[in-house]
This record gives C-alpha cells, structure tokens and sequence, in this order.
C-alpha cells in the first residue's frame, strides 16, 4: 500500500518584507504573474497528489489566512500551525510534530519557486523512499544558501549554511522530502550562529548517523530575494507557461498576439498586446501596446504608452508617457507626463524607490 504523504508549508517569519513590494508584509503573497507565489507551491503540492497540507504561519497569518481559506481552491486541506517565532525550519517541523505524527511529508518553502512542479520528485521519494531527500541547484553565488558537499558517486556528504568557503556551486532549494527518521534530528540541532534551529543541521545529523540521504540537482528554482531582477525574471518564467485566454473585451481595432491573458472585465482598446502577457480583471490597455514578459494587475489603466518585459501591480494608471521597458510599478501608482515644463520631472516617490531617468 502507498503510505500517505502530508505536506508542510512554511509560510511564517517576521512581517518586515524584503522591498521592494510593501503591500504584502507576507512575503509568500508576492505577486507572479498576477498571482502569489505560495500559490504555485500550493497547486503543485496538489498536483503531487497531496492533500494534507499544515500550513506553518507567525505574525502575518492574518494576510495568509486570508488568502489561502480552508485550501479547498486548491482541493486540499489546509491546517493552519502557529509558530510564535521564526526560530528556524526545524523549529518549524518541530512545532508541527502533533501534526505530522509518523507520516512522510514534503517541506516546502511558501516563498520558493521550482518550476515545472514536484510530481515526479515525490513519485521518486515513495518509490525509493530514503530517509530524507533534498532538492539542489547549481547558483552563481553559494554564498548566501545553504550548500551541499557529494562525494564522487553523488551522495551527499556534508551541508553547510551560507559558508563563505563553499565547497560546490550546489545550493539547497526550499522543498525537502523526509519520512519520520527527521524528528529525532531536529530534536537533536542547538541554535546556530543566527541562533535558529537549522534544517542544514538536522539533515547534517540523519548523514552522520547513516541515514540515507539522497539529492536531486533540478533546474529552474526562484525564490523572492526581494530584487527586482529576480522577480522579473521568475515572472518572465510563468509567463512562458501561460496558455492563451481571452475573456475580456478586444475590440477590433486591437491585436493580441500570441500567449496573451486578458482575464474577464479588462478591456483592450485600440491597442497591441505581444504575449507572453497577462492583463488583469478590470484592466483597461489605451492607445498603447503592451509587450512580452508583462503582468498588468487588476483594475489598471494603461493609455497612451508602451509597456515591455515589467510587472505593474493592482490599481496603477500609466498614461503618455512613452516606452516603460524591465520596471516594477507598485500599487495605486500614477505615471503621467509633467504638465507645463518640459524639460523638469516630478515626482512623488515613497520610500525606497527607485527610478532611472534619461536626461
Ligand atoms: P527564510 O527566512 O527566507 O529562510 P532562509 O533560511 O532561507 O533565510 P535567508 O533568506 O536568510 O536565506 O524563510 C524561508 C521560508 O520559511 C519563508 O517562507 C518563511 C518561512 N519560515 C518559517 O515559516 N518559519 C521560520 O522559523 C523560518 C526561519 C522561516
């Protein structure tokens, strides 16, 4: 018989968000492709084939809450798990040990991103099933993840958490695949230097005690290092899965070319859409064109411009101001032309932005 197989969902941590998306104090809840990267996480545990979700929340469980329900949008069943403090992710499996109780569980973490899902990673663990299985990846910089050491067969032999000496270019993503031999290592980690309970450690501990650790490299993972970059990158990402969907209005001065979204109450006037593209309910795209690689949220009005390879998120207004090209646009943003002196910008600038200007 196959055992059953729970998921944990980490989506706890302090409410002080990486800029520079503010909305959200829940960094899990930022937007990819009009759509919050927990998300994806949660459709692709679904699509695994799990239904028992323990979702792990801290300060902002109000703003997860509110967005995940009961899980049934995403036909599984979510049991939300308070962690008074981020204390670390085996803190986190710690505080989930009731829940859990002895079945095998994927760990994922609720602002990472694995392209193309885990279904055949967690097909391969209830196959083979290992004491722990972990998900690498090849990065330019170990410095900042967690690293793994594998000896020439390819098993892993030591972990290590953001070494300033890495031993590989091979960085730990944020989904782990473990049965119950990993409740005994994450009672046996002390706080490390950053005084968290790590999960490097505890999986550190099922390796000097023989357990059978087993890696995947994959290809393909994101998480929000709160970088603009990144984020446009991982959206330019889901983007290229998109299918094309036109449920709003198109009228037949506009074109729309390609993988385009335009969801249902958004409307396209005179305008030119190049997918990969989504525009968001209520949207109205103006006398403009809109190129590949954008998210347009809900409710913005686009007019007059052109708008490439940029996410703009929910109630913004863009209006003759020329070409916007690699640009995220908060909410409730106006962009518009300086009225009567030409050659001077103006501005109203929160805290922490950024803009680039040709003088
Ligand atoms: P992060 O704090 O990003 O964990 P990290 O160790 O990867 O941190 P860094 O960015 O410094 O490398 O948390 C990862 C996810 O897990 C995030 O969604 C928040 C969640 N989390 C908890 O739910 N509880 C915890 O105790 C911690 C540390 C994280």
């Amino acid at each position: 018989m196959v055992s059953r197989m729970k998921a944990l969902v980490l989506s706890g941590g302090a409410g002080t968000r990486l800029r520079p998306i503010t909305h959200t104090s829940a960094k899990q809840l930022v937007p990819v492709a009009n759509k919050p990267v927990l998300f994806y996480g949660l459709e692709s545990l679904a699509d695994a084939g799990i239904t028992d979700v323990g979702m792990i929340v801290g300060d902002t469980a109000a703003e997860i809450e509110d967005a995940v329900g009961d899980g049934s949008k995403f036909g599984l069943r979510v049991t939300y798990i308070p962690q008074e403090q981020p204390l670390g992710l085996a803190h986190a499996v710690r505080v989930a040990r009731d829940w859990l109780g002895d079945d095998d569980f994927v760990m994922y973490l609720g602002d990472n991103f694995v392209v193309g899902g885990i279904r055949g990673l967690v097909e391969e663990f209830r196959r083979r099933r290992p004491d722990a299985q972990i998900l690498l990846t090849r990065v330019a910089d170990p410095r900042s993840f967690g690293v793994a050491e594998l000896d020439p067969s390819g098993r892993v032999i030591g972990l290590e958490e953001k070494p300033d000496d890495p031993k590989s270019d091979l960085a730990l993503v944020g989904v782990y695949l473990f049965t119950p031999a990993v409740h005994e290592a994450v009672r046996a980690v002390t706080p490390s230097w950053r005084g968290e309970l790590e999960i490097t450690h505890a999986i550190q501990h099922l390796i000097d005690t023989h357990a059978d650790v087993r890696c995947t490299v994959i290809q393909g993972y994101w998480k929000d290092t709160g970088n603009v970059v990144d984020m446009l990158e991982v959206n330019r990402t889901v983007l290229e899965g998109v299918e094309r969907r036109i449920d709003g209005d198109v009228d037949d001065r506009s074109e729309t070319i390609g993988r385009v979204v335009v969801e249902e109450g958004a409307r396209i006037v005179h305008s030119r859409i190049v997918g990969p593209a989504v525009i968001g309910a209520g949207t109205v795209v103006r006398d403009s064109y809109v190129g590949p690689f954008t998210s347009v949220a809900e409710n913005c009005r686009i007019t007059d411009s052109e708008l490439e390879f940029s996410i703009v998120l929910r109630d913004s207004s863009i209006d003759g101001v020329g070409r916007i090209e690699s640009s995220l646009i908060g909410r409730h943003v106006e962009v518009t032309p300086a009225p009567g002196v030409p050659s001077a910008h103006r501005f109203v600038l929160g805290d922490h932005s950024k803009v680039q200007i040709h003088s």
